[in-house]
């Protein structure tokens, strides 16, 4: 698995911390910035990061920020991409087991460190589980094809 990984300002200290469990998980990663003192737009980190993964350049790609919120609403402008904004640990492995989602959103001014950690960690090793989920998801791609 290859994963990007992008933060604006809000999100450093939790981007560090993710790099630090994808190098302990063994997961190849490529870190996009930023490279910010000061303030930086999320946009301009989420969507270059979004679009490596829905052309398949990346299997998977982690986006913080402050809230989360930003980089979710942009990733999932990108087709192809679904972002899952997320704060706990049960949700982590849901939206990878019911949605496959293939980014992940959270946001460092909502949650610590620790626990951004483990939501990393579950949301990278839960598989997707197909069956009834696959006709939900295909009905999203379908909306996409038709629309964007
Ligand atoms: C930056 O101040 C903040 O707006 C950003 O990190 C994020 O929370 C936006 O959704």
């Amino acid at each position: 698995m290859k994963v990007a990984i992008a933060s604006d300002h809000g999100g450093i200290n939790i981007r560090e911390e993710i790099k630090a469990l994808l190098t302990e998980l063994g997961i190849e990663f490529q870190d996009f910035g930023c490279e910010c003192e000061t303030s930086v737009d999320y946009p301009d980190y989420a969507l270059p990061v979004a679009e490596k993964v829905a052309s398949g350049e990346f299997d998977r790609g982690i986006l913080i920020c402050g809230t989360g919120i930003g980089m979710s609403i942009s990733a999932n402008k990108v087709k192809g991409i679904r972002c899952a904004l997320v704060h706990d640990v049960f949700s982590a492995k849901a939206t990878r087991g019911h949605n496959d989602s293939n980014m992940l959103a959270m946001g460092e001014r909502v949650i610590g460190p620790g626990l951004a950690r483990e939501i990393a960690k579950t949301w990278l090793t839960t598989e997707y589980e197909g069956g009834r989920h696959a006709n939900r998801i295909g009905k999203i791609s379908e909306y996409e094809q038709k629309n964007l």
